[in-house]
């Protein structure tokens, strides 16, 4: 069993891009998005797995070999949810002789610091699941179903949510154990899921690390980031 593995989250669409070809496969500064994420997670883990659509299976495996990486990195297909395709890619490390610490990080977000990567995989170590994340600048509001103010949560118990979000590999797996037989037994109580720490929080005990983000992990979400996230690729 390996240390710590990677899976780096891209096999969505990319709609509010409105790009013809998904995002995280937009060349910047002459490469492929998903690249910057895969080459920085080989500093830390081994292996990278890239989960992608399965029309664009070829396509990444011939990138990744076109760079040189082939060795360390593995792709499969994701599935039509985001978390699907960590459960895919989480089933799919197993096949790889699996690792005891799973870090997961969405391709779109090609800029993060290798400092945030070696930040969330010790507090993974540590305490068996970790998030990047960053104080929310902007005051949040809570709103009715009217849309008038419900309250105002105080602003310095609140984080933006990144990746990495690293984990235990049991621990991830048990928590998407449960969460598909409530989706299977008992759809109505399926929780909303938007990120893989969700999962843990619903489904175990453990409790998730805030671990130090950074404000330059921007997600490639709308055309406006793009010039943000090139930048920073430079
Ligand atoms: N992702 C994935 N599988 C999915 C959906 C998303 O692997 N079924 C990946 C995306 O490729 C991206 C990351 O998860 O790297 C974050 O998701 P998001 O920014 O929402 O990307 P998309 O779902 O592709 O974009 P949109 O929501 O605008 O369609
Ligand atoms: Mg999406």
């Amino acid at each position: 069993m390996k240390h710590a593995a990677a899976l780096i989250l891209a096999a969505g669409k990319g709609s509010r891009m409105h790009s013809d070809i998904p995002k995280q496969f937009l060349e910047v500064n002459g490469k492929p998005l998903f690249l910057y994420s895969v080459e920085k997670f080989l500093t830390f883990c081994d292996p990278v797995i890239v989960v992608t659509s399965a029309d664009a299976l070829s396509y990444v495996r011939e990138m990744i070999a076109s760079d040189g990486l082939s060795g360390r990195v593995q792709v499969c297909a994701g599935g039509r949810e985001r978390y699907e395709s960590s459960l895919n890619g989480l089933r799919f490390l197993a096949e790889c002789g699996d690792a005891e610490y799973v870090l997961i990080h969405d391709a779109a977000r090609a800029a993060v610091p290798g400092e945030v990567i070696g930040r969330v995989l010790a507090d993974t170590e540590k305490y068996g699941a970790s998030i990047a994340a960053v104080p929310v600048i902007d005051t949040v509001k809570a709103a009715d179903e009217n849309g008038f103010v419900k309250d105002t949560p105080d602003r310095r118990t609140l984080f933006s949510v990144q990746t990495p979000q690293g984990f235990r590999t049991e621990l991830i797996r048990e928590a998407f154990g449960k969460m598909m037989r409530v989706r299977t037994e008992h759809p109505e109580n399926m929780p909303v899921i938007t990120d893989d720490a969700s999962v843990v929080e619903c489904f175990t005990d453990v409790k998730v690390k805030i671990t130090e983000g950074d404000y330059r992990n921007i997600k490639l979400t709308t055309p406006e980031d793009l010039p943000r996230i090139s930048g920073a690729l430079k």
